[in-house]
């Protein structure tokens, strides 16, 4: 039973504030409570005493878990002890120790990688561990998994809100354009953008263009997260997306149109292509109440506007 009576939180810890998510909470809490954050040289998140610390110091009563180790596919094929074992022990630390300081609510960031590789689509909430994983982020989405179901079970056994959403694909200000490591959005805002100003006479995308995505502002997202953290009785853990997936070719045209690329987009069937669709099931969450408000075309303006003045402050993230 969802219930919008929640307590009120005074202290709310955004961990991870200088990623992408985080820093759209920090702008979505701004002056609506009193938000703490800590760098990680200031946090390291990995090692408990340091959060146990910082829990019995900053006293939060509420925490939106928006830290992670995160990467592209290669880093994770590459490097997946790093990935499995420094998001467990981060969620597992933060998680126990919130617990252990008397946090009353407590809303864990994973991923839709945690639904399995051939699950049906949309994918619903019920097809956790119904199936084997993509393997090339098997050990971030088991490391996602055990923060999820550690919430889950600090739930059923102390009967704390700890609960947690899972977004689709995000975009939006601060993303990271790193040539080899960005997701495909931020990929193709910064092809077409070099394109652009090179003179390119065409784009060439990989694969057939036909693979379906899905793709959610940032802004939405933290206005979800801040909703969710407002009610009480949720579901364990809840997709956050918009429902609403494009072809890959489709997405490419929308952002030449936003950059302003006039040449010709070509795809390259010889490139793996990925699985056909990937779009979150919404309905558990539009129940609450939440719907998305930035449409793609307006999310897409938006975020190139950023990515011109993240260019001309020198500050475009390449990580
Ligand atoms: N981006 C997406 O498309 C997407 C989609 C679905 C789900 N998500 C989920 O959303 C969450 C946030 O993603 P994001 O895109 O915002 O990632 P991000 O931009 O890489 O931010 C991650 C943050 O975590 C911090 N962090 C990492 N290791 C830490 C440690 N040991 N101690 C303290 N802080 C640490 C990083 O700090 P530094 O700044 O110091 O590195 C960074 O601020 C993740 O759980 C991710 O799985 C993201």
């Amino acid at each position: 039973m969802i219930s919008t009576k929640s307590p009120p939180f005074q202290r709310i810890y955004i961990a991870g504030h200088r990623g992408m998510v985080g820093a759209a909470l920090c702008r979505a809490l701004r002056g609506k409570a009193d938000v703490i954050t800590a760098t990680r040289s200031e946090l390291d998140l990995t090692d408990r005493q340091s959060v146990d610390r910082f829990f019995a110091s900053e006293k939060p009563d509420a925490v939106i878990f928006a830290a992670a180790k995160v990467g592209g596919i290669v880093a994770n094929n590459t490097y997946p002890v790093q990935f499995l074992a420094e998001n467990a022990t981060m969620a597992i630390n933060a998680v126990s120790s919130a617990y252990e300081h008397s946090v009353k609510r407590f809303l864990f960031l994973g991923s839709t990688c945690i639904y399995p590789r051939d699950c049906p689509q949309p994918m619903r909430e019920e097809s956790l561990l119904t199936g084997p994983l993509e393997q090339t982020n098997e050990a971030y989405a088991i490391a996602k998994i055990a923060g999820l179901k550690l919430c889950q079970y600090y739930r059923r056994q102390y009967g704390v809100e700890y609960t947690s959403a899972m977004p689709t694909n995000l975009y939006g200000p601060g993303d990271n354009y790193h040539p080899e490591n960005s997701h495909v959005l931020p990929a193709l805002i910064r092809r077409f953008h070099e394109a652009m100003v090179e003179g390119a006479a065409s784009v060439t995308i990989w694969g057939t263009g036909t693979p379906r995505r899905e793709f959610l502002h940032v802004d939405d997202l933290a206005e979800g997260l801040v909703h969710l953290l407002g009610l009480t009785g949720l579901p364990d853990w809840l997709n956050i997306g918009t429902g609403k997936d494009l072809p890959i070719l489709e997405l490419a045209r929308a952002i030449a149109d936003v950059v302003g690329f006039k040449g010709e987009i070509h795809t390259d069937p010889t490139r793996p292509d990925g699985t056909p669709v990937k779009c979150t099931d919404v309905s558990r969450i539009h129940e609450t109440g939440w719907h998305h408000q930035i449409e793609l075309t307006d999310g897409l303006r938006q975020t190139y506007q950023c990515f011109l003045e993240e260019v001309g402050r020198g500050e475009l993230r390449l990580v």
